[in-house]
C-alpha cells in the first residue's frame, strides 16, 4: 500500500466527493475546494489529502488565524479508515503549523465521537472552554488546543 500526502488541487473534487463526501452535492465539493485552494494561495490555509496507490482517499486541513491554527475537514473514505492516514494528515498539519511557528492549534471534536477525543488528546491537545451565550455543556463541539510553544521547547514531534 503506498501512502503519499500532497497538498490539494482543484482537479481532486470528482475523487474527494466520490471517496469522503458521496452525501454531498458535487458542485457543493467543487465550490469549497475552490474556495479553499483561493485562501491556499493567499497563505491562510493548508490544505491536504493523501492518497493511496493512486487514488484520493483522505482530506484535511490547516486554516490560520493569526498567530494560532485550526486542523478542519479530517475526513478518510470509509473503505481506508483505521490505517492511520488521519493520524499522518494530522502529524503533517501539526508539522506546518511548527515549520510557521503558530503559537497553539485548535481542533473540533463532536460529543458523540469520545474515541476521537481521546486520540487528539494522546497527540497533546487538551480541551479549552470557549466563551459564548451557550453553557459549555450545552455546546456539541468541544474545542480542543495544543500549545505548539511548549512543543517547541520540549523538541516534541507528533508521530
Ligand atoms: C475520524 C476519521 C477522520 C478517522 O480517520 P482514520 O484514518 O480512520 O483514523 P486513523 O486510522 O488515523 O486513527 C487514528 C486514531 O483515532 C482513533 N480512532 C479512529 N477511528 C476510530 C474508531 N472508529 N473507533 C475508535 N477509535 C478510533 C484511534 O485511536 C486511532 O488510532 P489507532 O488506530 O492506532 O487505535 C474517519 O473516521 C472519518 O472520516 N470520520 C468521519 C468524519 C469525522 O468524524 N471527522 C472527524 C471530525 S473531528
Amino acid at each position: 500500500m503506498a501512502i503519499t500526502l500532497r497538498p490539494a488541487r482543484r482537479e481532486d473534487a470528482a475523487a474527494l466527493h466520490k471517496s469522503c463526501y458521496p452525501d454531498a452535492d458535487p458542485e457543493d465539493v467543487d465550490f469549497y475546494l475552490a474556495w479553499s485552494l483561493r485562501q491556499v494561495q493567499k497563505g491562510r490555509m493548508v490544505r491536504l489529502v493523501a492518497e493511496v496507490d493512486g487514488r484520493v482517499v483522505g482530506n484535511a486541513q490547516l486554516t490560520v488565524w493569526g498567530s494560532e491554527g485550526e486542523i478542519g475537514s479530517i475526513v478518510v473514505a470509509e473503505s481506508h479508515r483505521r490505517q492511520g492516514l488521519a493520524r499522518r494528515l494530522i502529524a503533517a498539519l501539526v508539522a506546518e503549523a511548527q515549520a510557521r511557528e503558530l503559537d497553539a492549534l485548535d481542533i473540533g471534536v463532536h460529543r458523540d465521537k469520545p474515541h476521537l477525543r481521546a486520540f487528539y488528546e494522546s497527540l497533546g491537545f487538551r480541551p479549552i472552554k470557549k466563551s459564548g451565550p451557550m453553557p459549555t455543556f450545552f455546546e456539541p463541539i468541544i474545542t480542543l488546543k495544543l500549545p505548539l510553544q511548549a512543543l517547541r521547547k520540549n523538541g516534541r514531534e507528533i508521530a
